[in-house]
């Protein structure tokens, strides 16, 4: 992703904080996809992240009467308190996290909120534990606040022992833990057995916790269990949290963060200085969304769960090895059959089935052998591309 600079000049480069950090490749996926599009051709397009559901009415309606009542000029930086008030409110309710509104602040979505978390607590040298395969730009955020990123295989903590594997991988520098649940790309859940192993191993060793529950609301087997709503946790977990999938919201940015003092002031900083808190009307629009009657989400999980088990059924009929996925809206298939390499994995299956997809290596090391699909569209659009793949592979 790099162009040709005006200068060649020394002085001609982006800081070295930045060239350490990576660009996505999925858009060179996307690009790919658009080209064919443009040629006309049919493409069944799975490689994106977004809810297919559109944002609900109510909460349009509360963005336009936002604006009609003028609620436009600069909110508190941390946050419309109303809007503080009512996340305090569902994060003790729904995520057992005892949370009074000093602990709560307002971001432009999970990124910002997870930016800003690791800005706060990281230092130069931190290491930072997170399991892998794992959602591709968490990695760079953390190079970003010049700590390192350390990679725990899903797979092997599940089979050996989460405790024992996250300890294989610790040295006295290890300062934190990412956990991710539902995760992006595979769709694991932990369970409480989990989160109770690992809020063990992070209190017997003093760490701290950067907890993405971006997925909460999407969990069709078993359930979301917040790390922060464990004993002792709380004080120890930065907890970002989104508006993005629980609420199709991906384009308004909204998302908040549930953390004590010190990170409250950490986190109170990094929003202060980059974006000087959320577009006021968004707030408005967010509170709005807070309000949902609950039962909005189990209709939309069932609507989820039907697409989950077409594409799962599909892709393992297909004789693509695929474990079902109980969280998140992406089916994780092994696809070596295809490939060995994902990337050409991916290529292949966009040109012979016009299937698009993201190859598993772009989610690590422990993602390569994989495709990710997402099943958030049309059912009709994940028998099309069963049908095409069907037919070609
Ligand atoms: C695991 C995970 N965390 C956080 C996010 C951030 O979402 P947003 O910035 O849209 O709120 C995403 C988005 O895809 C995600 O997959």
């Amino acid at each position: 992703m790099s162009s040709t600079p005006i200068s060649t000049s020394a002085r001609f480069r982006i800081s070295d904080r930045l060239e350490q950090v990576g660009f996505s490749d999925i858009v060179q996926i996307r690009n790919k996809v658009m080209d064919l599009r443009a040629q006309g051709v049919q493409v069944h397009q799975y490689e994106g992240g977004e809810p297919y559901l559109a944002t609900p009415d109510h909460i349009k309606d509360a963005m336009s009467r936002a604006l009609r009542d003028n609620k436009t000029r600069y909110a508190p930086s941390s946050g419309v308190m109303e809007l503080r008030q009512a996340i305090a409110k569902k994060v003790s309710e729904r995520n057992g996290i005892p949370a009074k509104v000093e602990d709560v602040i307002v971001v432009n979505g999970g990124m910002q909120g997870l930016f800003g978390s690791f800005q706060t607590v990281l230092n130069p040298g931190d290491e930072v534990l997170m399991f892998s395969p794992f959602w591709t730009p968490i990695k760079d955020l953390i190079v970003y606040s010049q700590a390192k990123p350390v990679f725990v295989s899903t797979e092997e903590a599940r089979q050996n022992g989460i405790a024992e594997t996250l300890a294989k991988y610790s040295n006295p520098r290890t300062r934190a833990i990412y956990y991710n649940t539902p995760q992006n790309p595979s769709g694991v859940v932990f369970t409480r057995t989990d989160a109770e192993a690992v809020a063990k191993f992070v209190r017997d060793r003093d760490m701290i916790v950067f907890s993405d529950e971006a997925y909460e609301d999407l969990v069709y087997d078993g359930d979301h269990v917040s790390i922060a709503s464990l004993p002792e946790m709380f004080e120890r977990t930065l907890s970002c949290f989104t508006l993005s999938k629980s609420y199709s919201m991906t384009g308004w940015r909204v998302g908040y963060v549930v953390a004590k003092e010190p990170w409250m002031t950490g986190l109170r900083k990094t929003t202060l200085y980059s974006t000087n808190g959320v577009s006021t009307p968004s707030q408005w629009a967010a509170l709005a969304a807070l309000a949902t009657p609950i039962e909005f989400f189990a209709e939309m999980r069932a609507a989820y769960r039907k697409r989950r088990d077409l594409m799962v059924n599909g892709l393992n009929s297909l004789g693509l090895k695929c474990p079902m996925p109980p969280g998140a809206f992406y089916a994780f298939p092994e696809v070596t059959r295809i490939d060995r390499d994902s990337r050409r994995a991916a290529s292949h299956l966009l040109e012979i089935a016009q299937v698009a997809t993201v190859p598993g290596i772009v989610f690590g090391q422990h993602g390569e052998g994989h495709l990710r699909f997402s099943f958030s569209t049309s059912p009709e659009n994940i028998k099309a591309g069963l049908d095409s793949m069907k037919k070609n592979l």
